[in-house]
Formats: structure tokens, C-alpha cells, sequence
């Protein structure tokens, strides 16, 4: 090591004395390419303060479920190299439910490698020098979270991140035998089988500033648990406290027992009524979308077609998970409250009879 450091002194003398300056660092991760130790000079740049740069430009990007996006990332040197170098570039992904960060992609030069659930949906767009931007297709509810870009020259390394936020539809959901009875898993569960996922903290903020008011408290992705009070009243905390979220911070995922908000975005499909000459109860609801080519909806699919794509129908039917609903968007008399949203009749005795909700997906209309 002492032999290799005097020689490098050596040289850094003999270069000083050669008439080369080295310029002193600005900026603490100022980085200079120190690659005469590797003997490799008409590849290299000597002596050049070379400062390599990433940004992704925007915190974050907004998409729908079955959809497509790109999430920005450039990097480039400064100043700037006359030839081109080869870097490598790594994505990762930090989900929203937490936990840890995976590998999405790392790419070289053209040669990339993709893992796990990622593969066949994603890429590198390189559509110019220094983009590193990340093509996705194909969005699954549970894409969500933090995508972090990172590029690797030599011995440097900078990153930068952009939030994947789906848009979509956030509702409150009771499990069969009454309020507060999930655990954070039988939580995700429970939205998992209605078609959705787990609500982030920013779509229930968002769904409160569109007006959603809840007075029982859910979990979130996050293992928080938030009620979410446009109009403050003495169940909900009071009149005194502000509207806003309401958090109870967080809890024991496996101890604590909650309702849950879970989130659904854009079908590939179609929420319909059905109800042939009698009305049904829940088994015969069932057979009655099988037998039109489709499956009794689930809750997701159908605050999914009354979000996203108007579904009103002042008829209750029973849905997937043995509850009856209807989905109103232009309130009116007999038709519950005045405001539009999802009415729920509750779960009531599957002998009961009713309507149903089927839902048929694009395939099945094909
Ligand atoms: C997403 O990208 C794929 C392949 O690039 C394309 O075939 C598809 O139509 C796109 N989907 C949407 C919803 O834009
Ligand atoms: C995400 O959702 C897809 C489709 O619903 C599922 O196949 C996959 O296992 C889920 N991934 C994770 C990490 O939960
Ligand atoms: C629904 O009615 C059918 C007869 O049409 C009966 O066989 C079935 O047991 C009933 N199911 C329920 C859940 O009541």
C-alpha cells in the first residue's frame, strides 16, 4: 500500500510540476476520476472535475389500473464527456405497504435484466443519451409506491425517486360480521377478494378532498389506521376538531381489529344490473351471471363502474361477498341520501331475494 501511495504522490507532483491544476472540490460529492491508477488513460478522462448528475424530474406520476406509464429519469455528466460512457442503471421499487425495497430492472449498455412480477412489463425507454426513463405496462393495484433511479459511473453513484399514485376509487369496507373485526392482514385480504387493494394515505386524502366522509376507522397500506371527517359531528370526534384525517396513528397489525379503506381503479370490463323475471336469492344471483357469461361483481367492480364510469341504478343486488348495494351518481327521492354514492343494504340472510350485480370482463364480452 506504502509503495503504491508514493508512487501515486510521485505522479500527482510530476503533474503539478507539469503545469496540470487540479481543481478543488465545490461540492462535497464532487467526484474526480482518479482512473490513472488503472492504467486505462484513452478510455478515461484525467483530472477533470466530472460531475455526474440524475433527476426524475417530476415527485411523482399518476396512472390507471391496466394502463401505461413512464416515470421520467435523466442523468448526465458536468462538464460534459465527449464519449459516451457506460453506465449502469438500476430501478427498485419500494412498495407502498412498506417493507422492502426489490430490483425491477438493472440495464448496462443495451443488455438489461428484469425480476420477478416485472417481467414482460417493464423497460428502459432510452430514447436519448442519459434517459433512463422506466416504461410500465400493464399497472396492477399494487404497483404503487416509490421507484427509485439509480446510476452507477465508476466509482460514482446518484439516485433520484418518483411515486407511482394510481387514480381510482377509495372505499370503506365492513367486514360480513360487523364493524371493527380485521386485523391488518384479513384486511388486505378482505380487499384483495373485492377486487381492489389497500388504500394508500394520499388516494384517501384525495378521496377526502372529493368529499368522502367515513366515521369508522380502516386500515391503510401504510399500517395506519385514519378516518377520513368532511363534516365534524359528535360521533366523528367532536364539532370542535377541523374536517381532515383522522389518525390513530400506528397500530398492532396483529393485535388491533379495524374496518379498512380499499382502493380500485379502472375496469377492463363491465358492471351491469340483472334481474330476470323473479328476484333472486344469493345462490340463484350467482347462477344468473354465470349463465349471462359472467360473475356476480364484487365490491370493488362495482365502486369501480360508479366512479369511473357513472353506473346509477336505484335497484339493490347482492354482490360477491354476500352484501347488497346500489350505485347511485344522480341522487334522488327513494334512492337514499342526497348526496351520490354506494348504498349499502348491509349483508342481509342469503335466502333473502334480490337483484344481482354481475360483472363481465372484456374477454368474457369478446
Ligand atoms: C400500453 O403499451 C402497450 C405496448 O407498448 C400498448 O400495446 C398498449 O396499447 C398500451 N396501453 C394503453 C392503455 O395505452
Ligand atoms: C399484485 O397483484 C397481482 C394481480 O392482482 C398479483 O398477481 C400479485 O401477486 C400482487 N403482488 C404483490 C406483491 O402482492
Ligand atoms: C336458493 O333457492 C334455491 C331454489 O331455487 C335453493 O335450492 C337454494 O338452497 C337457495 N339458496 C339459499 C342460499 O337460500
Amino acid at each position: 500500500m506504502i509503495c503504491c501511495l508514493q508512487t501515486l504522490l510521485l505522479f500527482l507532483a510530476q503533474l503539478v510540476l507539469s503545469g496540470w491544476v487540479l481543481t478543488a472540490p465545490t461540492i462535497s460529492d464532487n467526484f474526480f476520476y482518479h482512473d490513472f491508477l488503472n492504467g486505462n488513460s484513452n478510455k478515461e478522462i484525467h483530472f477533470r472535475g466530472v460531475k455526474l448528475h440524475v433527476d426524475s424530474a417530476l415527485p411523482s406520476v399518476f396512472a390507471a389500473r391496466g394502463g401505461n406509464v413512464t416515470m421520467p429519469c435523466r442523468f448526465w455528466h458536468e462538464p460534459e464527456v465527449s464519449s459516451p460512457r457506460e453506465v449502469r442503471v438500476k430501478w427498485s421499487w419500494l412498495p407502498a405497504t412498506g417493507g422492502q425495497e426489490t430490483d425491477v430492472l438493472v440495464a448496462i449498455g443495451s443488455r438489461s435484466r428484469i425480476f420477478g412480477e416485472f417481467r414482460g412489463r417493464v423497460q428502459l425507454r432510452q430514447d436519448f443519451p442519459g434517459d433512463a426513463a422506466l416504461v410500465m405496462t400493464e399497472l396492477q393495484l399494487n404497483d404503487t409506491g416509490r421507484y427509485r433511479c439509480e446510476v452507477v459511473d465508476g466509482l460514482e453513484d446518484k439516485s433520484s425517486s418518483v411515486y407511482l399514485e394510481l387514480r381510482g376509487v377509495v372505499f370503506p369496507y365492513q367486514h360480513p360480521r360487523g364493524y371493527y373485526h380485521m386485523s391488518f392482514l384479513e384486511a388486505q385480504q378482505a380487499c384483495d377478494e373485492q377486487d381492489s387493494t389497500l388504500a394508500t394515505f394520499t388516494q384517501l386524502f384525495q378521496s377526502w378532498k372529493e368529499g368522502l366522509n367515513w366515521c369508522n376507522a380502516g386500515w391503510l397500506a401504510d399500517g395506519t389506521v385514519q378516518y377520513p371527517i368532511t363534516r365534524p359531528r359528535v360521533p366523528c370526534g367532536g364539532n370542535d376538531l377541523a374536517p381532515g384525517l383522522r389518525s390513530y396513528g400506528r397500530r398492532h397489525r396483529r393485535l388491533h381489529r379495524y374496518d379498512v379503506f380499499c382502493f380500485s381503479s379502472s375496469l377492463r370490463g363491465e358492471v351491469y344490473y340483472l334481474q330476470p323475471s323473479d328476484k333472486m336469492n344469493l345462490t340463484e344471483a350467482e347462477q344468473a351471471c354465470q349463465k349471462d357469461g359472467a360473475d356476480i361483481a364484487k365490491v370493488g367492480q362495482l365502486y369501480a363502474a360508479w366512479k369511473l364510469a357513472g353506473l346509477d341504478r336505484c335497484d339493490a343486488g347482492w354482490l360477491a361477498d354476500g352484501s347488497v348495494r346500489y350505485p347511485i351518481n344522480r341522487p334522488r327521492t327513494n334512492c337514499g341520501s342526497s348526496e351520490p354514492g354506494v348504498r349499502s343494504v348491509g349483508f342481509p340472510p342469503p335466502q333473502h331475494k334480490h337483484g344481482v350485480y354481475c360483472y363481465k370482463s372484456e374477454n368474457e364480452r369478446m
